[in-house]
């Protein structure tokens, strides 16, 4: 990363903190560098530059679509809308958690091929100034269903209900005028529609094309007109979400934060151990041959294909100026759940499942500098995880290159294969390396797993949605 770069989010980040200099310190806008840097000089420094540190920024901004500058906030998902949907609730004094909510009900409407209204998820919560380990709401248990409401909707509830501050309609009625106005369908679900031979569920349609979803608009209506108290009354005891704390492990000096009950959490945490053992200090030939071994090892030594499904996953990753950092991961057990259309225009999922899904929301933050990198992201499984994390803290990369780096995927029967269609590619060594393992090599085609991030560090936000997913992440 260029250093023009860092110094104009960095004064960037210091404008947004000009009441600072009436004297009337707004406690509200914690700033990372009230305690890291001292304060006054820092701001001196930054206006006598600001001007052109302004003009950088636009330039920055103008050049690199998705590299922003964010000083407020930011959410990043599978869809423009959906990212933007969830930025609109920070501004309205939202925190992260109502961002979240919003937003996936919004991928509820844009992205039905991979998450509904039955959907499950796991929200993972933490916040960086208590610093305490973060907690986990799972509605992915059999507890979440119930045939008042849909899974997903009382799983949000439940997170609503204890973190939420913006009144529940308002989470809920970006997405209803969405599927009511229509939303432009992405590749991926065009895609999807055709290899699942679900045309009977939305026709054949094509990219770019407006899909209005009325039935579901006036569902979402519905939901959204349901008074608090009435659907926190649906959260009785034999309805509600598992709540846990999340586990923290250590890698190469940052703090890992997964789920554990039921997740592949603590699996990770082995393959993340595994991986530090060797010491890397780059993302080279050398490092991702030991992450390729590493992995299958894992995945053999605890029959990770067994006891997981990898279904489908979306990731909302969110921030704001509170340092609320979430994740939260849905999906269904296959592309478009049964297949089966309810008539309130949301597809139901797989009821049959045998396994818990390998999805997982992930929090890193740096071990010894509070002002480090922290990150919030979602994953589909231990490899592509293990990959994401070792981009971001072994290779450093920002969190452009860490996700768009390949990825290799291990399938059901144990054997690794890369991506056929997206890149950057792997190196030729790399991919001579998993040939010579298997005396092929073996491929993937789209769709891909996606995975969304968002990173601050110092004060600088930066956020990025994978363009395996077709998203853009969107801040203020
Ligand atoms: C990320 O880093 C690469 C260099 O490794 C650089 O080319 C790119 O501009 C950076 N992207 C952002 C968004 O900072
Ligand atoms: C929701 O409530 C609004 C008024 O608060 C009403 O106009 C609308 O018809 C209601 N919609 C549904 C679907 O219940
Ligand atoms: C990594 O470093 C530790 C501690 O310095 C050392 O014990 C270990 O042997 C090193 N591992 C490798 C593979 O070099
Ligand atoms: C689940 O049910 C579907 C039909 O609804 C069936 O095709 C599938 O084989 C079942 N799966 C398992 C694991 O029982
Ligand atoms: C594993 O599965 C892939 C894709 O289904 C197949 O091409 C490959 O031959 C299988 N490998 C082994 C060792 O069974």
């Amino acid at each position: 990363m260029s250093s023009t770069e860092i110094n104009a989010t960095a004064s960037e980040t210091t404008r947004e903190d000009i009441p600072l200099k009436s004297g009337t310190k707004q406690s509200k806008w914690y700033s990372c560098s009230d305690e890291c840097l001292t304060g006054s000089k820092f701001i001196n420094i930054a206006f006598g530059t600001l001007t052109v540190v302004i003009t950088i920024a636009l330039l920055i901004q103008i050049y690199y679509g998705d590299y922003q500058v964010v000083p407020h906030g930011s959410v990043a998902t599978d869809s423009l809308d959906c990212s933007r949907i969830g930025t609109q609730i920070l501004k309205q004094g939202g925190n992260a958690i109502d961002a979240a909510i919003a937003s996936t009900f919004c991928l509820a409407v844009a992205t039905p091929h991979l998450t509904g209204l039955d959907a499950e998820g796991q929200i993972l919560i933490y916040n960086h100034r208590t610093r305490l380990l973060p907690n986990v709401i799972d509605f992915s248990s059999t507890n979440v269903l119930s045939d008042r409401m849909p899974r997903l909707v009382l799983g949000l509830a439940y997170v609503h209900q204890q973190y939420g501050t913006l009144p529940w309609k308002k989470l809920i009625d970006p997405s209803a005028e969405l599927a009511d106005n229509g939303y432009v369908v992405s590749r991926e679900l065009a895609d999807v529609i055709i290899k699942s031979k679900a045309e009977d569920l939305y026709g054949r349609l094509e990219p770019g094309q407006n899909l209005q979803h009325k039935l579901l608009s006036n569902t979402l209506r519905t939901i959204g007109n349901i008074t608090e108290k009435e659907l926190y009354s649906y959260l009785d005891s034999a309805h509600q979400p598992v709540q846990s704390q999340g586990i923290k492990s250590n890698f190469h000096n940052y703090d890992v934060y997964v789920p554990s009950l039921a997740s592949i959490g603590p699996i990770l945490l082995v393959n993340l151990r595994e991986i530090e053992e060797f010491n890397f200090t780059k993302i080279d030939i050398q490092s991702n041959k030991a992450i390729v071994d590493s992995t299958l090892y894992v995945y053999q030594e605890f029959n990770v294909n067994d006891k997981f499904h990898e279904g489908t996953s979306t990731s909302v990753a969110a921030m704001d100026l509170d340092e609320n950092y979430v994740s939260l991961v849905t999906g269904m057990y296959n592309y478009f759940g049964s297949g089966e259309m309810t008539l309130h225009g949301y597809v139901l999922d797989v009821k049959n499942k045998t396994k818990p899904c390998s999805r997982i929301p992930i929090i890193l933050t740096d071990s010894f500098y509070i002002c480090g990198k922290r990150m919030a992201f979602g994953a589909n499984g231990i490899a592509q995880a293990s990959q994401i994390i070792s981009n971001l803290v072994i290779g450093g990369q920002n969190t452009t290159d860490g996700i768009e780096a390949p990825r290799f995927y291990v399938l059901p029967n144990g054997t690794v294969a890369i991506e056929e269609a997206h890149l950057p590619r792997f190196s030729a060594d790399l991919i001579q390396y998993i040939k010579n393992i298997y005396g092929k090599v073996l491929t993937v085609p789209e769709p891909y797993y996606s995975s969304n991030i968002v990173e601050k560090s110092q004060d600088d936000l930066s956020s990025h949605s994978d363009s395996r997913g077709g998203g853009i992440a969107s801040r203020f």
